[in-house]
This record gives structure tokens, sequence and C-alpha cells, in this order.
């Protein structure tokens, strides 16, 4: 039983990962898997969000009614603020924007996702960022090793094509999948075999 996952969604494209990630959240919560769920978003998330999501974002998660909590980077009323509230938690910033990446190496918690990150990553738990940036500088690789030297899990966006995907969905399933796997939280789904 994993005691709570924290979704974080940020600027970077690719929300449907996120989205795809919260679908399979809320069945792992009603199998007993996971036992609380919560979003974070960011306005760059809202940003992007004009362009991949049909409709309002907010709406779209307020639809999940599995989660525990819905916040955007600004509600420092939200429990995860502190990390007393987040013990046993595991993060997934997914998609990850090349932003969020640089304020976590640096310490920077100014928003609510990168302290409740910040939270998962001081109290030795495991964080998974499912990164989208092409190319990458110099900086970017930096911070990346820097978190990476943390324990945290750099899972760039990039679906494999072994398992011939058909369409857009099976491209984001195989991040799910990814993640899933890397969190221990399930292993039924397809796989490759030789
Ligand atoms: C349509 C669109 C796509 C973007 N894609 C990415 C991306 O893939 N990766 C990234 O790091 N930033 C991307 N950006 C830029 C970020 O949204 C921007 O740097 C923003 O400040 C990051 O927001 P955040 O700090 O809330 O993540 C994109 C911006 C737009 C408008």
């Amino acid at each position: 039983m994993i005691k709570g996952v924290v979704v974080g969604l940020s600027g970077a494209s690719g929300l449907i990962y996120g989205l795809k990630f919260i679908e399979v959240l809320c069945s792992l919560k009603e199998e007993g898997v996971v036992e609380e769920a919560y979003v974070v978003y960011t306005s760059g998330a809202l940003n992007v969000a004009k362009y991949e999501v049909k409709g309002s974002l907010i709406e779209v998660l307020n639809g999940y009614k599995c989660l525990n909590g819905v916040y955007s980077d600004g509600d420092w009323s939200s429990p995860l603020a502190s990390s007393s509230n987040t013990v046993g938690f595991i993060g997934v910033v997914i998609p990850c924007s090349m932003d969020v990446v640089a304020n976590l190496a640096n310490g920077l918690q100014y928003r609510l996702l990168e302290r409740t990150m910040y939270n998962i990553i001081r109290t030795g738990r495991k964080l998974v960022l499912v990164i989208r940036e092409t190319p990458l500088t110099t900086i970017d690789l930096e911070n990346m090793l820097k978190l990476s030297r943390m324990g945290v899990v750099i899972a760039p966006a990039s679906p494999g094509f072994y398992l011939n995907p058909k369409n857009i969905d099976d491209l984001a399933n195989f991040m799910t999948w990814k993640v899933l796997d890397i969190i221990g939280a399930t292993s039924k789904h397809p796989k490759w075999s030789p």
C-alpha cells in the first residue's frame, strides 16, 4: 500500500501524460494500492492546457472524484505545504518543465508544487520527474544531475516504440506504465518480450 501520491502538473508540453497518470491513480485508489491522491498544478500548466486540453484544466481535474485534493501552485492553505502531512508520500511531476527542474535543483520552494516535491525529497521519499524538453542545455543537464544525485528519478517523456503504438493514447500509456513501474505500483501492463 502506498500512503499517498502527489501528481504535479507543470508548464511542459504533454499534459496528456499527467491526465492519463491521474486516471490510473484513481483505479489504484479503488484497488486499494494507493491510499491518498493529490494534484498540484502550476500557472504554466494552465497556460499550456489552452493548447493541449479540451475545456478548462481545473474543471477536468475537479472531475476526478477520487482525488483527495486539487491545488494551484499558490494555494498555501494546502496541507501539502508541510512535510508532516506528506509522510510516506511519493511525488510525480508529469509533465515536468525545465523551470521546475531548475527550482528543485536550487532548493527554491516559493510555489506549492516545488514546496511539496521538496518535502518529499527532504524526507527521503521517492520523487519522479517526467521531464519534457528538447534540446537540453548544459544548465538543464547539470540541474538534473544534481537532482539525480539526491535520489530523484529523472524519467524523460520518451515513449518506446517496441510495443507498436497505434495512436497518441498508446504513447501516453507507455509513460504512465513506466512511472507505475518506478513507483512500484503495478506490473499488469503489456511488456516487451523477445
Ligand atoms: C505551448 C507551450 C509548450 C511548452 N512546452 C514546454 C516543454 O515541453 N518543456 C518546458 O520546459 N517548457 C515548456 N514551455 C515553457 C514553459 O511553459 C514555461 O517555461 C513556464 O514558465 C513553465 O511553467 P512552470 O514553471 O509552471 O512549469 C512551453 C510553453 C508553451 C506555451
